[in-house]
């Protein structure tokens, strides 16, 4: 077990699977306290689960915490209960998000409002109530989870590019203006990773996991899919004292996907 993040007290949005799980257990490994926080995943117990085994795994604390980050209030309530809990928040990872398909053309209200709940409002109001925390005990480190999407994006993505888009201005807003308080913002440009919801994704979509690797080898010039250790490398870095003098960037961690 690593010291890197030792007794950091660490939150982790859509940690429930996924890149997020991935992240939650190797910041658990570097000493973190770790907050799953999710709506419950696929079957009612996976948050719990999660946080289960990296008590057992690393003899460190975490905490499920149901939470739809859709709402303000939910997102309050993530913070406040994360602050009753461990009297402290001194890292937020912004990860939770939605990614259904959806051309310009083809994107209705409905969809575009529940890709924007998710992805941007959730981690803005996230990132208010963290800040507001961090600015009572002397600063802390945001991580938000980006995609090559947030650029431009593919056709077929459009809302979910233009949230992406919103919090990369999210994380420059924040690392402008807080820095002196000591609190930083980070943006992880995340590749392509074979998480539960891509899998699920494109099994709708008649390819399966198999097909998906296949496809991956070809775009990405690495050579292969990026996985949530990938990313949680990066996290770790940001999350760490390691960095306190690194805000506002962008992080690509894409093999060389769509760079
Ligand atoms: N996979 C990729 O290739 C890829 C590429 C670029 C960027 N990303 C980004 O990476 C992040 C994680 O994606 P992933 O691939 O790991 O997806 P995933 O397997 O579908 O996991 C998504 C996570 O978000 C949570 N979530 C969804 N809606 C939520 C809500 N309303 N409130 C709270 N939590 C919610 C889910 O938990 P519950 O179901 O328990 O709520 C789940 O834990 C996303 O922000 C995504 O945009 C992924």
């Amino acid at each position: 077990m690593g010291t890197r993040l030792a007794g950091k007290v660490v939150v982790v949005t859509g940690a429930t699977q996924g890149i997020g799980k991935g992240i939650a257990y190797m910041c658990a490994g570097e000493g973190a306290k770790v907050i799953i926080s999710g709506r419950n995943g696929r079957n009612e117990k996976d948050g719990l689960q999660v946080a289960q085994n990296i008590k057992e795994e690393y003899i460190t604390d975490a905490l499920f915490i149901k939470a739809d980050v859709s709402s303000e209030e939910a997102c309050k309530r993530l913070i406040e209960k994360t602050v009753d809990h461990f009297g402290r928040i001194d890292g937020l990872v912004n990860n939770a998000g939605v990614f259904p398909r959806g051309s310009m053309l083809e994107t209705t209200e409905e969809l575009f409002d529940t890709v924007f709940d998710v992805n941007i409002k959730g981690a803005f109001f996230c990132t208010k109530y963290a800040i507001a925390s961090m600015l009572r005990t002397g600063g802390g480190s945001i991580v938000q989870i980006g995609s090559t999407n947030g650029y431009k994006g593919q056709k077929d993505l459009a809302a979910y590019s233009c949230s992406k888009g919103a919090m990369l201005t999210l994380n420059r807003h924040v690392a402008a203006n807080y820095a002196e308080e000591g609190i930083r913002s980070n943006w992880i440009t995340v590749g392509w990773v074979a998480s539960e919801g891509e899998i699920e994704l494109h099994e709708r979509m008649g390819v399966t996991e198999a097909q998906l690797h296949e496809q991956a080898k070809v775009e990405i010039p690495s050579g292969r899919m990026q996985t949530a250790e990938d990313m949680a490398y990066g996290v770790i870095y940001l999350l760490s004292d390691e960095s306190t003098q690194v805000t506002g960037t962008e992080l690509g961690i894409t093999g060389g996907h769509r760079v």
